[in-house]
């Protein structure tokens, strides 16, 4: 066990969590009150100096049980808030018995520290590979006056500048109590206006992930999904920042709730302008019943502190999801080009044109044919046939088995799509199973792409999807799975339950998508899983434990694409995001851009294709498989090297990133220009992260630069001509 990173210093009451670059410190205070006192760049010893000062504040009452008057838990920055014993503040918890009370007031009760890091059971979270590379510290705090516990959660890394943290809740009294909200962590910042800021990722179908920066003042302020997902809407993401904090500059917190469900992310600036954060499932629909002797483990936070800006949290994440939060197979190998036949075909295919689309992707380089939805039940459109995953008997003349042969044949790998957690009401399933379909008794569920949930908290309904799945997958062979999933919950009930019990429907369906996505991903750990939500409607740090790379938007134009990647990557690595190159005028937007522009723009992510291969021509042809030789040479550094955002579209017409390769060796700087104008400014970009001493040189023109010039001095923009262009420049280190 690594001792060295977390220390109790018993006689002063003080836990220092601390590897090189962070410390994370809370204190014992009087009345075995838990709080906190610092989160941030590394502090070497921790003296005890900075009592939280007293005063005696009209309205903020007594810790309950002493007399002090100038000691209250209405401003006391704690680690984890009781709710209803005089802290007025966001609570962390609420949590009901049965004489309808639902205060709580918690107090220190023991500790532990243990090498590694504890699994949480049936969720997904960051791991360690080895022992000895993570502590963490458990606290217990109790109820004054019953048998609550609630153990704190605390885990620090050698060499990341994280922690997770996570709460479980035990009842040992000997009543049934209601959990009625049960955060994740809570974050009390007493350092007044220092993180006046909040940067969060909001969207909409089509439009995820958009940048939105703002500033805290009084009062709460919410970010939340109540969708029963992660959502289009608001991702479950956030970042504190200083005011002048940028990319580079300044420090920030950023803070990944490991959840795929309703999320909610509070922020209450308090009446002394201290910041309180508290994170977790949204109490929104929630509530969870505990009998006696049982536990409730809550989703995972993952914080991440960084002194230089932006990018370096984002730099933290990369590393952290990608290495420890991601896993199988597929983590770290190189993923496949595809190409997918829904925007080239939607669901008017057969055999011969899926042949001839192929064959075209065999002719280009492509790796990888995707069948996309409309190949089972009897689905020619939306509005039938979910759950209901057999082959459509007759669409495919020649079967679904002859298509992943054919794909086989022409040396590709076979990926198919499906929609395990839905429902057609015209369908087999819904025929024989109506009570599989999440609805209040009594009343029409409302519907959205005449589609509906299946009730997944439900072992049976669960049963018959993987059942169903797994007899396809053990005919035939199947490389790549795209799990989709294409409307919010709404009649959100479970017949399963008993009425008080109704507040757990929407969490229990997501515990119950994750054990199946653990059951398939376990039993076929070949395959290569895309998560997809109607685009990027679940692109969150949980499902990327079950899958390696998410649908980033149903959005493929390239300039609104520059939004949503640069979005996507403040909170996500590259190789998790998925970007194909589609067809102009765009399907979304009809906007012309050339093929370059469409090429580079999804380069810079997991590249495909979604487009009819077949209808290109020669030229085109000879782009694309160029375009494909270039990836294949680039791909180990677009989805594996550091990524630095330099230039950001929500500030103007222009953007730039960079890859750099983790041993500087080599560099891809991506610029773009969205709009012309006949008298242009000449744009300029200086790279970041290249070794000062090595030499570059740029792989299509042979000039040669330090990295020390390209560091400081950067490069001009071409000088481009018309509207949505892009260059990709490769840098090359010379020599050794
Ligand atoms: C939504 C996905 O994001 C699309 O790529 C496509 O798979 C459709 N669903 C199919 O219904």
């Amino acid at each position: 066990m690594n001792h060295n990173l977390i220390t109790f210093d018993q006689e002063q009451g003080i836990f220092h969590l601390k590897n090189n670059e962070i410390s994370y410190i809370m204190k014992l205070e009087d009345e075995g009150v838990l709080a906190h006192i610092y989160f941030g760049k590394k502090v070497n010893q921790y003296h005890d100096h900075k009592n939280y000062p007293r005063r005696d504040r009209g309205f903020s009452g007594n810790v309950p049980g002493q007399e002090e008057r100038a000691y209250s838990k209405d401003t006391l920055p704690q680690e984890f808030s009781s709710h209803g014993s005089m802290d007025y503040r966001i609570p962390a918890s609420i949590i009901q018995r049965q004489n309808g009370a639902n205060l709580t007031d918690l107090r220190y009760h023991s500790y532990d520290i243990s090498a590694g890091k504890p699994v949480l059971a049936g969720l997904p979270s960051a791991y360690v590979v080895e022992e000895n590379e993570a502590s963490t510290l458990t606290i217990t705090l109790k109820d004054r006056f019953e048998e609550i516990y609630l153990d704190l959660f605390y885990t620090i890394y050698n060499e990341r500048n994280v922690i997770a943290r996570s709460v479980k809740v035990r009842n040992l009294t000997n009543q049934t109590l209601s959990i009625e909200k049960i955060a994740s962590m809570q974050l009390d910042l007493t350092n007044s206006g220092k993180y006046q800021d909040v940067l969060s990722l909001p969207g909409a179908h089509v439009q995820e992930r958009q940048v939105n920066r703002e500033k805290l003042s009084a009062g709460i302020k919410r970010f939340e999904s109540r969708r029963g997902a992660t959502s289009h809407h608001m991702n479950s993401f956030i970042a504190l920042m200083e005011e002048d904090a940028n990319e580079f500059n300044g420090e920030v917190i950023g803070v990944h709730l490991v959840y795929s469900g309703n999320h909610s992310f509070e922020l209450e600036v308090d009446q002394i302008n201290q910041l309180r954060l508290v994170v977790g499932i949204n109490e929104y629909n929630f509530s969870w019943e505990l009998k006696t002797q049982q536990e409730f483990q809550t989703p995972e936070v993952l914080l991440a502190y960084s002194d230089s800006g932006l990018n370096k949290m984002s730099d933290t994440f990369h590393h952290l999801l990608r290495e420890r939060v991601a896993r199988g197979a597929h983590q770290y190998a190189e993923r496949p080009i595809l190409v997918n036949n829904w925007e080239a075909t939607y669901f008017d295919f057969t055999n011969e044109k899926i042949e001839a689309i192929v064959d075209e992707a065999a002719d280009l380089g492509i790796e990888m044919f995707v069948l996309d939805d409309g190949w089972f039940g009897h689905r020619n459109n939306d509005d039938s046939s979910l759950g209901d995953w057999f082959e459509f008997e007759g669409k495919l003349a020649k079967g679904l088995k002859a298509v992943a042969d054919y794909v086989h044949a022409k040396k590709l790998k076979f990926g198919l799509w499906f929609e395990p957690e839905m429902i057609s009401i015209d369908s087999k399933l819904y025929e024989e199973h109506p009570d599989y379909l999440m609805q209040v008794p009594g009343r029409t569920p409302s519907g959205s792409r005449d589609q509906h949930l299946l009730d997944m908290g439900r072992k049976e309904v669960r049963e018959n999807i993987q059942k169903q799945m797994e007899a396809i997958l053990n005919t035939i062979e199947i490389d790549y799975i795209k799990w989709d999933m294409n409307r919010s919950m709404s009649d959100t009930y479970s017949v399963a339950l008993e009425s008080h019990q109704q507040g757990e429907t929407a969490h229990r369906y997501i515990l119950g998508v994750y054990e199946l996505m653990e059951n398939l991903t376990e039993k076929y750990p070949k395959i290569l899983w895309e998560g997809c939500s109607g685009g990027g409607g679940r692109f969150d740090a949980g499902f990327l434990y079950y899958m390696p790379q998410s649908w980033a938007s149903d959005n493929t134009d390239a300039i609104e694409r520059l939004k949503i990647q640069y979005g996507t990557s403040i909170a996500y690595p590259t190789s998790a995001i998925t970007a194909h190159v589609s067809a102009v005028p765009n399907h979304q937007t009809g906007r012309v851009t050339s093929l370059k522009t469409r090429g580079d723009v999804a380069m810079s992510g997991v590249l495909g294709y979604e487009l009819d291969l077949t209808m290109l021509s020669e030229a085109e042809k000879d782009e694309i498989t160029q375009q494909i030789k270039v990836y294949q040479d680039l791909r180990p550094l677009v989805q594996y090297g550091n990524f630095i955002r330099l230039i950001s579209p929500f500030e103007g017409n222009t953007t730039a990133w960079l890859f750099v390769a983790e041993d500087q060796s080599e560099a891809l700087l991506f610029m773009a220009r969205t709009l012309a104008s006949a008298q242009p400014v000449f744009n300029e970009v200086r790279l970041k992260g290249l070794a000062e001493d090595f030499l570059y040189e740029d792989q299509a023109t042979g000039e040669i630069y330090s990295g020390s010039e390209l560091n400081q001095i950067g490069v001009y923009f071409p000088d481009f001509y018309g509207d949505f262009q892009t260059k990709l420049i490769h840098f090359k280190k010379r020599g050794n």
